[in-house]
């Protein structure tokens, strides 16, 4: 069925005048077939509607930060409480003590958090503290790792000098003889090591870790005196209510968050342990609007909605696990050769026989690519929660 598009065609057109390429970063569209939505209107619960009108069950959760779907009400009402008092004031409001405690209640190796906007501010934040921490220089980080967008880490590196990452050392994910390499070639220069929780990168298969591999990074982090830093900014609280390495027993010196805590509201963190403490108030890091109080009010609601829902969470647990079983049938079905990773938000990688476009934007085009089975169970999944799709696999 061709969808309605005329005012879709005509905001990209204008878009291509006032906006470079008509758009950048990861929300282009650009590659992908002409009739795609580059604009959305509106969205609620699980759903959103383009300018024309149609409307789309959204797996991709605004990539992320939508843990209790579009416009959930009691974050919302936090959020609006807020706004009538103040947001972006000459100091900040006492939302951001309360945001600041309820992490430190929440994940259990943090003792303190610092805030800013986006997940790149967060993992800029930790590398810095890590420098300042013994004065040092290396930062250890699996290559192709994705960090966010900062001249460090930027995966395009246009309009960077080899001096931006000269001192970002690579060695290979879950590869622990690399790992120790990459220390060993650095002896007293080590300042930590960067880590995601689980390989998510969107080029390649996704697969979590072996618990040694976190173990050693860990030892290795002591042995060195380096700090070692988990970048949760995609997965957290979509693998355990706590640092997502809890569940193999490694607590990092510091921990980055974006995405998940404020349901949409922009905001992000850097979370640590006392041993981080005077590196973190050493630094000099701060943002016209990191200290907004908004964004902080709908941070505290959904961090008690995600301690709270207690008797959620093997239901959320199963629902996973049913909603994406279908995939695999998917998977070996020659039309659709698809691979899934192990984490969430959950992705397809669509391989094989795909045009380039759907290759390099799998997770945008899964929603207009993939049917049978599988699309049923999204949809009778989303009616059946009225609307609301907490997205997040949180094990009990
Ligand atoms: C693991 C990880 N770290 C950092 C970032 C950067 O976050 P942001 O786009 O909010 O700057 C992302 C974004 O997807 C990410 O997945």
């Amino acid at each position: 069925m061709a969808l309605a598009n005329a005012k879709q065609l005509a905001i990209k057109e204008r878009a291509q005048r006032v906006i470079p390429g008509g758009m950048y970063g990861h929300e282009s569209t650009g590659l992908l077939p002409e009739n795609f939505p580059q604009f959305l209107a509106r969205a609620k619960g699980a759903r959103m509607w383009d300018l024309d009108g149609n409307e789309y069950i959204d797996y991709l959760c605004a990539y992320g930060p939508n843990l209790f779907g579009y416009g959930y009400e009691p974050i919302e009402e936090a959020a609006r409480a807020q706004a009538e008092l103040g947001d972006t004031l000459t100091a900040p409001s006492a939302a951001m003590v309360d945001l600041a405690e309820a992490f430190v209640e929440q994940v259990s190796h943090a003792d303190w958090a610092k805030f800013c906007k986006n997940g790149t501010d967060a993992t800029s934040m930790a590398i810095v503290t890590a420098r300042a921490f013994k004065g040092r220089r290396k930062i250890l980080c699996a290559e192709g790792a994705y960090h966010g967008a900062a001249h460090w880490c930027t995966p395009i590196r246009t309009g960077t000098v080899a001096e931006d990452r000269a001192h970002i050392v690579f060695f290979q994910y879950n590869d622990p003889q690399s790992l120790e390499d990459a220390f060993k070639a650095n002896e007293g220069d080590v300042a930590g090591v960067i880590a995601t929780p689980f390989r998510h990168e969107v080029f390649s298969d996704q697969f979590l870790p072996d618990p040694e591999y976190a173990r050693l990074a860990r030892r290795l982090c002591d042995e060195a005196d380096a700090l070692l830093i988990v970048d949760d900014v995609r997965a957290g609280f979509r693998i355990a209510r706590d640092c997502s390495w809890e569940k193999v027993g490694v607590r990092p010196d510091l921990s980055c968050w974006g995405k998940c805590f404020a349901n949409g509201h922009p905001i992000s963190a850097l979370l640590g342990s006392d041993k981080a403490r005077d590196a973190a108030i050493s630094t000099f890091v701060t943002g016209s609007f990191w200290f907004s109080a908004v964004p902080m009010a709908a941070g505290v609601r959904t961090l008690r909605e995600i301690r709270d829902r207690t008797a959620d969470r093997s239901r959320t647990a199963g629902t996973a696990t049913w909603f994406r079983s279908p995939a695999d049938g998917a998977r070996d079905n020659a039309d659709v050769p698809v691979r899934r990773g192990p984490g969430l938000p959950y992705r397809l990688r669509m391989v094989e026989r795909m045009p380039r476009a759907r290759r390099l934007f799998p997770s945008l085009s899964q929603s207009v690519r993939i049917g049978g089975a599988w699309r049923g169970r999204a949809k009778r999944y989303a009616e059946r929660s009225r609307g609301r799709v907490p997205c997040g696999q949180v094990e009990p």
